[in-house]
């Protein structure tokens, strides 16, 4: 386990308040395990990546791990849409590679534009899916899939339970999601991996081969 230094307490805290407040858009309570970190980032080849994007940095966890794993030179592009968990990210992760904006992800490809980012190898998503509505959330993983590189592959954990039963503040209803069959709509190719070592267990997909 990481040391719980101030500034990852800190962090923690807010994220829970933000929860608490407007779950729907936190889509958590607490940020996510190492071993949900580990299972977004592994086989991405991030030792080699010239770019990668993270959705949904949230206090920076798989920021953090992700930065560790990038060579020099390689640009990484966070995307939080909440300023104070923006400025959480850029104050725990500081890094010359790492740049923060703080926008909805739907606005990805004039964002990278703006960056002079280029092709991206790997989009890394923490952004909670099943809370959105439709038309945001098709915006977004279009968005992704139209800035990859080739060969560049889009990773995105979901929620085991969503698939079942899941609660939305904003709308007062329950609900089930399932992430595979929307995902598909968008990637030619999908799998995914469980990791039920993680509160709540999750499901990390790997999606290549956007869909134009
Ligand atoms: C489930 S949290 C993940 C936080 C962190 N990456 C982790 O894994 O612990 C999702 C994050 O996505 C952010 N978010 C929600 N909607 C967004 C959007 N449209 N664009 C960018 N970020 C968004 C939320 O503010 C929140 O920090």
């Amino acid at each position: 386990m990481q040391p719980l230094d101030a500034a990852r307490a800190r962090a923690a805290w807010g994220f829970l308040a933000l929860g608490v407040r407007d779950f729907d858009r936190t889509a958590s309570l607490v940020p996510s395990s190492r071993f949900l970190v580990d299972a977004m980032l592994r086989g991405l080849h991030l030792e080699r990546a010239r770019c990668v994007v993270e959705l949904g940095t949230g206090t920076g966890t798989v920021t953090r791990e992700l930065l560790a794993r990038v060579p020099r030179g390689c640009v990484v592009v966070g995307v939080e849409l909440d300023p104070s968990l923006a400025e959480a990210t850029r104050t725990r992760c500081r890094d010359p590679r790492l740049r923060v904006v703080c926008a909805c992800a739907r606005r990805l490809p004039s964002m990278l534009e703006r960056e002079h980012a280029g092709r991206v190898d790997a989009v890394v998503s923490s952004l909670g899916l099943s809370l959105m509505d439709a038309a945001t959330r098709d915006e977004i993983v279009r968005a992704a899939g139209s800035v990859l590189g080739p060969g560049g592959v889009y990773r995105q954990y979901a929620y085991l339970h969503a698939r079942w039963l899941a609660y939305s503040q904003a709308r007062g209803a329950w609900f089930r999601w399932s992430a595979r069959p929307f995902l598909e709509r968008h990637y030619g190719s999908v799998s995914s991996e469980l990791v039920a070592a993680n509160l709540p267990p999750a499901v990390a997909y790997t999606c290549r081969a956007p869909r134009a």
